[in-house]
């Protein structure tokens, strides 16, 4: 009986503070379905330290990280270039191209699941799918990890950041990993103004930001800090136009697909990428993809899995219009409809989307550190 009264003076305290904070937390405006993001994560199974990173950047830089030495994650994650590839699809290994539009790499620390069906759970296990994918890297473990001997500098290091006497290429993910979880952009006009800032926002974006949350109805997915509240959707994107008439994208199509697993009747007949049905084999998720991240987007065209959308004002248009149609549209969402924005409201909206991107992240590519044959006798 005491035990419950005490709990009851407790919650009805908490329930008195939580009303006099309410009404600062909720300062101007505000959606609460959005907010403006905080520090990246600091995992404890891999610390960030300022050695890690900068041997991460290295590696992140270094072509030896793939099989033939030139096709390191640099390649196909421009720094330029919003930090992916210009292309509805991405290049590939040398004799390929890739089967997906190359993602950022701004703001994926923030991610639970990575790739476009969310089939990696870290950075770190990410960064190692990349090295060794058929299409991207197509490195082996073992020869990284003999590479990574011979350049004294990095034996130097992964012994200074994780005590190796012969660099583990574990911990080259590891590093490349930390790397990433400095590539953040935390300052950008939408989250000033959501940290109360309310000059941040012009009233052009101020107007899309209502669209947004409201008639336009994005904030149903695009929600939280990253703007993506992390499920899958098929949108109806239109199929990728280069399957008729690229026979190496179709080759990479069906390499992927049964690789994946999936039973020969689809194999042969899909011409459409099946995104998270790979990971559950369910009918219903067929064509479904990770809802993406919004911040950054101003340097990333073209758009969605496939690239089939080129700039921004066409994915407005795309929405606008109540999505596309696809091979898998069975499975498309009822949650897009035509919106029947104004032309102004367009406008807006654009305005809105373009004050998540903040400034460009450049860098200058690093000198790398060159090989050299161990000193004889080698054992
Ligand atoms: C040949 C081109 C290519 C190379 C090389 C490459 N990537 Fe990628 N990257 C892509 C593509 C394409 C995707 C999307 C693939 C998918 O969803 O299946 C991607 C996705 C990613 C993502 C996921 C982002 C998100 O939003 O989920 C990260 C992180 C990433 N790459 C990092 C790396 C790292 C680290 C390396 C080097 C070890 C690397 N990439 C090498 C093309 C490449
Ligand atoms: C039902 C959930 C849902 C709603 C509602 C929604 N989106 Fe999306 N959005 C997605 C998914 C899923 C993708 C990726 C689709 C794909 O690649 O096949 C996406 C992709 C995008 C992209 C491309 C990002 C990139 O990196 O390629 C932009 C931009 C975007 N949406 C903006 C919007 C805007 C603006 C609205 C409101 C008009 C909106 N979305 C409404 C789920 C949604």
């Amino acid at each position: 009986m005491l035990k419950i009264q005490k709990f009851s003076t407790l919650t009805a305290v908490a329930l008195v503070a939580s009303s006099l904070l309410a009404p600062m937390a909720m300062a101007g405006d505000r959606p609460s379905e959005l907010a403006p993001l905080g520090d990246p994560p600091n995992p404890a199974s891999n610390p960030t330290t300022p050695e890690k990173v900068e041997l991460g950047k290295l590696l992140f830089f270094d072509g030896r990280m793939s099989a033939n030495g030139f096709m390191g994650c640099v390649v196909c994650h421009l720094p330029d270039e919003g930090w992916d590839f210009p292309d509805k699809i991405s290049m590939g290994y040398p004799g390929t191209v890739h089967w997906r539009n190359s993602q950022t790499i701004i703001n994926s620390a923030y991610y639970d699941k990575l790739f476009w069906a969310g089939s990696s759970s870290s950075l770190e296990g990410q960064a190692r799918s990349a090295a060794r994918g058929g299409v991207a890297g197509n490195g082996e473990d073992d020869g990284l990890e003999a590479r990574l001997a011979f350049v004294p500098e990095y034996v130097k290091r992964f012994n200074e950041v994780f005590g190796d006497t012969w660099p583990n290429v574990r911990n080259a993910y590891r590093a490349i990993a930390a790397f990433e979880r400095t590539l953040v952009q935390t300052d950008t006009p939408f989250d000033n103004y959501m940290r109360g800032d309310d000059g941040a926002l012009n009233k052009a974006e101020k107007a899309g930001l209502d669209l947004f949350v409201g008639k336009a109805n994005c904030a149903s997915c695009h929600s939280g800090a990253l703007l993506t509240n992390q499920k899958y959707y098929n949108t109806g994107v239109p199929t990728y136009d280069g399957w008729q008439t690229d026979a190496l994208a179709q080759i990479t199509y069906r390499f992927e697909i049964f690789a994946k697993g999936v039973s020969e009747d689809k194999y042969r007949t899909y011409k459409e990428d099946p995104g998270l049905y790979f990971r559950t084999k369910e009918e219903a998720d067929l064509g479904k993809f990770r809802v993406p991240s919004l911040r950054y987007t101003k340097y990333t065209a073209p758009y969605m899995h496939n690239g089939m959308i080129e700039t921004l004002e066409d994915v407005i248009e795309f929405y606008n219009k109540g999505g596309s149609t696809n091979d898998f549209s069975a499975s498309k969402t009822d949650m897009i409809a035509p919106l029947d924005l104004s032309k102004k409201e367009k406008a807006n909206l654009l305005a809105f989307l373009n004050s998540l991107s903040g400034e460009r992240i450049t860098m200058d590519y690093p000198d790398l550190p060159p090989t050299e044959p161990l000193p004889a006798p080698v054992n």
